[in-house]
């Protein structure tokens, strides 16, 4: 069993993404600019936004970061959007999700520019992408197929089965993993909370990408023997043995599974660090093509 180490390669990524920065500063270009915005002081997004905001400080980038409160009003956010996607000055924006019950989530991401659209939750950046056209690809499926990629992980014919049907994750990464491409070429099958038999359909996997949100929803009886296990689970579980009180727990029970695996990502260390890395290739990405 090897470990993927989401931790090494997104450091390595870094660094590339740096030395680009590097180049375009000292050819007279300004650096990319990645804004976040963040509404109420839910303490998982408060992490999420804050490690985003500290990656673009390592490779160079400029960032901002807008609050509101959670008693925001969907115009007031709609009337920043307006303003993001017109400054010349902003190479892409993200609005940090879940957002208050009475904002209408959909309608905050069309209003987002797809070409600034750095999360790639727009329509226009989806539909490209399951189409195999240049467009932002969402952080943690783009994350996932860098893994197998910097890996060499064999992908082409080979039986992917998507735990997850999640319009950040479980579509996308089943779009990519089927594309005529590397990696991909996979036959890809999705399961969900509704699906009959998933043990039996994840025991057939050679690619098992767990993306439900379940910690440890995977046990060692769903994985066959050489699998390769992407463990997407982010799920804050209380721990006692933690100085925050809680701790990260992935959708495989990593104990039992890892020793049956061919590679497996752990959780933390695996995908993480991966989606934190892709943000800022997409965001450099915006900053020197357009997308439509
Ligand atoms: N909430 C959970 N993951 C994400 C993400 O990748 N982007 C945004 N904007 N919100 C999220």
């Amino acid at each position: 069993m090897q470990l993927i180490d989401g931790k090494l390669i997104s450091a390595q990524i870094k660094q590339e993404i740096a030395q680009e920065v590097l180049a375009m500063k000292a050819n007279g270009e300004t650096a990319p600019h990645l804004v976040a915005i963040l509404v109420g002081h839910d303490g998982g997004s408060e992490t999420y936004v804050a490690s985003k905001i500290t990656d673009c400080q390592e490779v160079g980038f400029q960032s901002s970061l807008i609050r509101y409160e959670d008693d925001v009003t969907e115009e007031e956010l709609l009337g920043t959007i307006d303003r993001l996607n017109r400054d010349a000055s902003i190479t892409g924006f993200i609005v940090q999700l879940p957002l208050p019950k009475h904002i209408d989530e959909q309608r905050i991401i069309e209003a987002i520019d797809p070409n600034k659209d750095v999360d790639g939750f727009h329509p226009i950046n989806m539909g490209r992408t399951l189409i195999g056209l240049p467009s932002l690809v969402s952080a943690t499926p783009a994350g996932i197929l860098e893994l197998l990629k910097r890996y060499k992980i064999e992908t082409s014919g080979k039986h992917c089965v998507v735990i997850g049907r999640s319009n950040i994750v479980g579509k996308p990464v089943a779009g990519l993993m089927m594309q005529k491409n590397y990696p991909g070429d996979a036959t890809v099958t999705v399961c969900h909370s509704r699906s009959k038999n998933i043990a039996e359909i994840c025991r057939q996997a050679d690619i098992l990408i767990a993306a439900i949100g379940q910690p440890e929803f995977v046990k060692a009886d769903m994985v066959k023997p050489g699998a390769v296990v992407i463990d997407v689970g982010t799920t804050r579980v209380p721990s006692t043995l933690t100085k925050s009180g809680w701790k990260l727990t992935g959708d495989v029970k990593f104990d039992e599974v890892a020793p049956k695996c061919s590679f497996i990502t752990p959780v933390p260390g695996g995908v993480g660090p991966m989606t934190r890395v892709e943000l800022l290739k997409n965001t450099l990405l915006a900053a020197k093509m357009r997308i439509n």
